[in-house]
């Protein structure tokens, strides 16, 4: 037995099949999840049942039952938190910063000999990251102005009123989030790192880029192009691409992202240090659109008709040279991902007509999407 692993969130997407992998690899597995909506119905889901797994119902915002799930533990992968564009700015610290200080809090409190700490950030914390102008200067651009947007010029341009050119995120290069989910993401891996090196507890940072696989759940379809786009064609739907399109985004597969995790865990070299997980390439959202519908044999029309959300980056792809230095590779396509969510799907029998027509309501209610 290779010790007890703590993992929050893993009634989820990345962090069952993360559970899967440990496990696979003789770990103990401990999950702490509070099994809430949307993503849950407060059922344990099939997947984790009967694994063997330690499951405990609780909320990483509540110091109680953290402390309870991090006794006897030796190792931490806190993948519990709250995502996506919603206008309730303070859950985002509540749930994902607050719960990030709890951690350190309770194993100083009870002295806890936990080797590692791995917390699971974000491509969003780079926001739009940084370009080059016309004239060739570096720039961290400010997030487009509704105004731009509602004029549909969608490209981020310089102050010379010219189109910027993108470069791929690298993890030392300044962050600059558009929301309160980045927000929150780099306030608790600040808070990580430093109470981390403080009290000499390792802890590594790993920043997804948009991660694609089966089990992520349909029924919180707020953003997540993949879970967008399957259901919609498979609902017979058409397919809604924001903006024009041509955005670029970068997509990895969680078999790869389980391993970067494991990773994280077995490679001292990791400590104190921040990641990029990424595909390492970047596709239009257009371009994705299509492939989903091609690969789902849909009839589906794909539908661009200038809807926006205010706070999108225009692009965001991940270098991930320094994982790849440590040897870890994306080895899986995108084509893999789709395929394999739409098997997901089908077999799981969701009514994902029933979940189109629910989403739209829900953010035509929220009102993050604007025109
Ligand atoms: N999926 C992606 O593309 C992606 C990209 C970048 C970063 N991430 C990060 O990876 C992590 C896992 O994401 P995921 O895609 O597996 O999401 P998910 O929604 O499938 O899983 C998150 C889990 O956390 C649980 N949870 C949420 N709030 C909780 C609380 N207060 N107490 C206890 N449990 C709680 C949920 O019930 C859920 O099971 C998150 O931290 C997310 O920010 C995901």
């Amino acid at each position: 037995m290779k010790g007890t692993v703590l993992i929050t969130g893993a009634a989820g997407f990345i962090g069952s099949h993360t559970a899967d992998l440990l496990a696979k690899k003789g770990y103990k597995i401990k999950i702490l999840d509070f099994l809430a909506p949307p993503v849950h119905i407060g059922e344990w889901p099939n997947y984790v049942n009967n694994k063997g797994y330690t499951l405990i119902k609780g909320d990483v915002r509540n110091k109680k039952d953290f402390a309870e799930a991090l006794n006897g533990v030796d190792y931490v992968i806190h993948l519990a938190a709250y995502q996506d564009q919603l206008p309730d700015f303070s859950t985002f610290f509540e749930t994902n910063t607050v719960s990030t200080s709890l951690i350190y809090e309770i194993i100083l409190e009870n002295k806890l000999p936990i080797k590692k700490v791995v917390y699971s950030s974000s491509q969003f914390v780079y926001g739009d990251g940084e370009y080059i102008s016309s004239k060739g200067e570096l720039f961290f651009p400010e997030l487009r102005s509704l105004q731009q947007l509602k004029e549909k010029r969608w490209e981020v341009l310089d102050k010379y009123n010219e189109i910027a050119k993108f470069q791929p995120f690298k993890e030392d290069q300044k962050v600059n989030p558009t929301n309160s989910y980045g927000l929150s993401k780099i306030s608790s891996e600040m808070l990580a790192l430093r109470l981390g090196k403080t009290y000499n507890i390792p802890t590594s940072i790993v920043r997804y880029s948009i991660v694609q696989g089966p089990r992520q759940s349909p029924r919180n379809i707020y953003s997540g192009a993949l879970r967008i786009f399957v259901t919609q064609a498979l609902a017979g739907e058409p397919l809604t691409v924001y903006e024009d399109g041509n955005q670029l985004r970068d997509f990895v597969n969680v078999e790869d992202v389980v391993k970067a995790n494991a990773l994280m865990l077995e490679d001292e070299r990791t400590n104190f240090e921040v990641f990029n997980v990424g595909g390492g390439k970047g596709y239009s959202v257009l371009d994705f659109a299509h492939m989903v519908k091609k690969i789902s044999n849909s009839n589906s029309q794909i539908l661009v008709n200038g809807e926006f959300r205010r706070t999108d980056t225009r692009n965001a792809i991940s270098d991930i040279t320094k994982l790849k230095s440590l040897g870890w590779s994306p080895s899986q396509t995108p084509e893999k991902s789709i395929k394999d969510y739409i098997d997901w799907i089908k077999s799981e029998k969701f009514d994902v007509a029933h979940i189109v027509k629910n989403s739209r309501a829900e953010l035509k209610k929220l009102g993050v999407v604007d025109k």
